[in-house]
């Protein structure tokens, strides 16, 4: 296939890059390198230095792909600002960046005839969802602007599909860790509110320790449960969900989860198995839900996706990028 990927050259994308090549498909990415690196882009494929926003400069990609006898057939769309601290201080720039770049992208793709779209969601979109079992057809209610940018992207997806004769594949991520088994790319952000970074920062000796934020939680330790995915699962989940779209097999929204949780707690223990460091209990953190467990069966029923590595892989790799990274960074 010939994909265009939006945000390719940020963690995700990056990872979707890297399994699309290794797959044999042909690659361009646009990004606007505002917290993604050129230097993740796999070097087979074309990096457009760009802004969704920029309707014209994407309806120019679409017309060159076609010019050339290549034209997309689908677009991965990862671009968007994502951290929910900073979406509950800069709504505006929330709405702007990943709803409006959404409008320009699909204005852009009706104008062209480019049918296929697979977009990164994610669990943020539940809010605190009941008995913290996520399934696709569970009311969603986000509780943050981030969130709820993300859910009025799927509507209109969802709407301009009945209008304009798209083909979708909404993907609703959970707690996303782990690095190429390359080392060459994995997550080069310090997001210090999920707790695969947290671990990293304390593991790698950034932070004297690691707090665990609350033990009083109503799981059987204490600690929030929530669930887990390797990155690299999630990109191969992309190329199986593109390949349902261009295999004629219909829209759908799925979730991508390990489908089972881990405590805080257990994900703590298991990075203190490949590498010591300190942690302790502090108080709770306002908003985190108890649990938070992804019902995964539609994405293994409709895409055949399974999801591989197991969470000592998905720490170990984090970890071992980690150190390449600082070493880089010195
Ligand atoms: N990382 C996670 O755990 C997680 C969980 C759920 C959902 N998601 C979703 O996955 C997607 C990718 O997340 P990520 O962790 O790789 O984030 P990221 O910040 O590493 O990647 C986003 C990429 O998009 C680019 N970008 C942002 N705004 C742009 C714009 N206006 N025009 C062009 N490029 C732009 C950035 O430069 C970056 O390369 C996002 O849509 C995010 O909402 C991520």
């Amino acid at each position: 296939m010939n994909a265009l990927v939006i945000g390719g050259a940020g963690y995700i994308g990056s990872h979707a890059v890297r399994e699309l090549v290794r797959a044999g498909h042909s690659v361009v990415v646009l990004d606007d390198l505002s917290t993604g690196n050129a230097h993740a882009v796999h070097p087979d494929a074309r990096l457009i230095v760009g802004d969704i926003l920029d309707k014209e400069g994407m309806v120019s990609i679409f017309e060159a792909a076609a010019d050339a006898d290549a034209p997309i057939d689908v677009v991965f769309h990862f671009a968007a600002k994502m951290i929910v601290s900073e979406s509950v201080a800069k709504p505006l720039d929330y709405y702007r960046n990943n709803v409006v770049g959404m409008l320009s992208m699909l204005e852009a793709m009706a104008e062209c005839g480019v049918r296929n779209l697979v977009f990164s969601s994610t669990a943020a979109v539940y809010g605190r969802p009941e008995g913290g079992i996520c399934h696709e057809d569970a009311p969603c209610k986000p509780i943050n602007p981030y969130g709820e940018t993300k859910l009025a992207c799927e509507r209109m997806v969802e709407w301009v599909a009945q209008a304009h004769g798209l083909n979708y594949c909404i993907l609703r991520y959970f707690n996303v860790a782990g690095a190429d088994s390359s080392l060459e790319i994995g997550l080069e952000k310090d997001l210090l509110t999920w707790i695969v970074p947290l671990i990293m920062q304390a593991a790698l000796g950034n932070e004297e320790k690691l707090t665990i934020f609350g033990d009083d939680y109503d799981t059987p330790d204490g600690t929030c449960i929530r669930d887990y995915v390797h990155v690299t699962d999630l990109a191969k989940a992309h190329i199986l969900g593109a390949q349902h779209l261009l295999d004629g097999k219909g829209s759908l929204v799925a979730n991508l989860g390990s489908g089972s949780g881990f405590s805080v707690a257990e994900v703590v223990e298991a990075a203190k198995r490949i590498v010591d460091f300190r942690s302790e209990y502090g108080p709770r953190r306002p908003g985190d839900p108890d649990i938070l467990i992804a019902d995964t069966s539609r994405a293994r029923e409709l895409l055949g996706w399974e999801p591989e590595i197991g969470l000592d892989e998905m720490l170990r790799s984090d970890y071992e990028f980690r150190k390449i990274l600082t070493q880089r960074n010195k």
